[in-house]
């Protein structure tokens, strides 16, 4: 017997992205994501303007989901959101919209927690990419986000380690702050750290205990020793930039491998699987290369459209939890704390 097509629509609205996207199973059918560009001017999101531009984008990004889809809002099985972890006000707008949507239509409404999400889109179905075996180890690194977590089956998580204070793209943002790039800066210390020596500069990695993560020292060490150094060449960080950030990223992927490679010989798991924007970083692709060389280990790296905030992530949880009959009560309230 064939079996029937599920079709999903899911939602994310948790930070600066509104996003809609539509599956059909685990086949994404389209996943349109609004940056919020407004951000940019002030160097970091701003979470009043953000759930403003979230309220105005929505209709629109779910109305283009369907449409690329090539189906109607009638053929949908059920709606997926994320609850939670993120920005309140912005949260909320998806979260509204979600449970009228679905109430509107009678369908059941699956609430999605973005962190299991950010994880989850390794099961997206793509011919190019291998699938995780669990149990494997996830390592989210975003902006919002720096966690190591044991993933031994779909909605059976546990965190390891954690950052205790800002996430790994903070830290490539604000220190690209204090050198006068734009905001996000990731990108551009990727871009520049590839033609700088890594070595030129050494800033101390923080000591945290077992899997845990710091990044606000280094963002102090940074400023202090571009403040330092100003102040004897006021054209330091002209003449430099290229080795500062190529010694920032040096830094941040030897606390990201340092912290793993503690990860795989406490657990014995040797596949490990990363999410979240700051997955793009080539430095950071490099040396999990390196590492399968060097220690046996297999990563698996969704391609960059699942690896950053988007709502296929949501759907592909939504289809998950539909087939396993786990619905939402539609007092269901977003929440920006929300654990795995
Ligand atoms: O997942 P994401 O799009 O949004 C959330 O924060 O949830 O991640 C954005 C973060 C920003 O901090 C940005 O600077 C960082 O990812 N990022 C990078 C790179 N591309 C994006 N960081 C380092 N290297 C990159 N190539
Ligand atoms: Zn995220």
């Amino acid at each position: 017997m064939k079996k029937e097509n599920i079709y999903i629509l899911g939602i994310e609205s948790s930070c600066d992205d509104t996003s809609a996207a539509v599956l059909c199973n685990n086949t994404v059918l389209s996943n349109v994501v609004a940056n919020q560009d407004i951000h940019s001017e002030y160097g970091g999101v701003v979470p009043e303007l953000a759930s403003r531009a979230h309220q105005q984008n929505i209709v629109p990004v779910v109305d283009l989901a369907l449409k690329k889809a090539g189906i109607t809002k009638g053929q949908l099985h059920a709606i997926a959101f994320t609850r939670g972890p993120g920005l309140m006000g912005s949260l909320l707008v998806g979260t509204s919209f979600a449970k009228s949507l679905a109430f509107g239509l009678k369908i059941p409404l699956i609430d999605v927690n973005h962190m299991q999400a950010h994880i989850l889109a390794h099961f997206i179905k793509d011919k190019q990419q291998e699938v995780p075996p669990f149990p494997f180890l996830a390592l989210t690194i975003s902006g919002g986000h720096t966690q190591i977590v044991k993933v031994s089956n779909y909605f059976d998580m546990e965190v390891l380690g954690e950052t205790i204070d800002d996430a790994v793209g903070e830290a490539y943002d604000k220190s690209g702050k204090i050198l006068g790039l734009g905001y996000p800066a990731g990108p551009e210390i990727d871009r520049r750290a590839k033609l700088g020596n890594p070595k030129a500069f050494k800033f101390t990695k923080p000591k945290v205990a077992g899997l845990d993560f710091s990044f606000s020292g280094l963002k102090t060490a940074i400023l202090y020793f571009i403040q330092r150094e100003t102040k004897e060449n006021p054209d330091f960080v002209k003449e430099n930039l290229n080795d500062i950030c190529a010694s920032i990223q040096y830094t941040i992927i030897g606390i990201l491998m340092d912290k793993l490679k503690l990860a795989v010989k406490q657990t014995g798991i040797k596949h490990i699987a990363i999410g979240g924007g700051v997955s793009a970083n080539s430095g950071i692709r490099e040396a999990l290369k390196t590492r399968e060389q060097k220690f046996g280990w297999k990563t698996y790296i969704p391609k960059f459209e699942f690896t950053t905030d988007n709502a296929a992530m949501i759907g592909i949880v939504g289809y998950l939890k539909y087939l396993e009959g786990d619905f939402s009560d539609f007092n269901v309230i977003a929440s920006a704390r929300l654990k795995i």
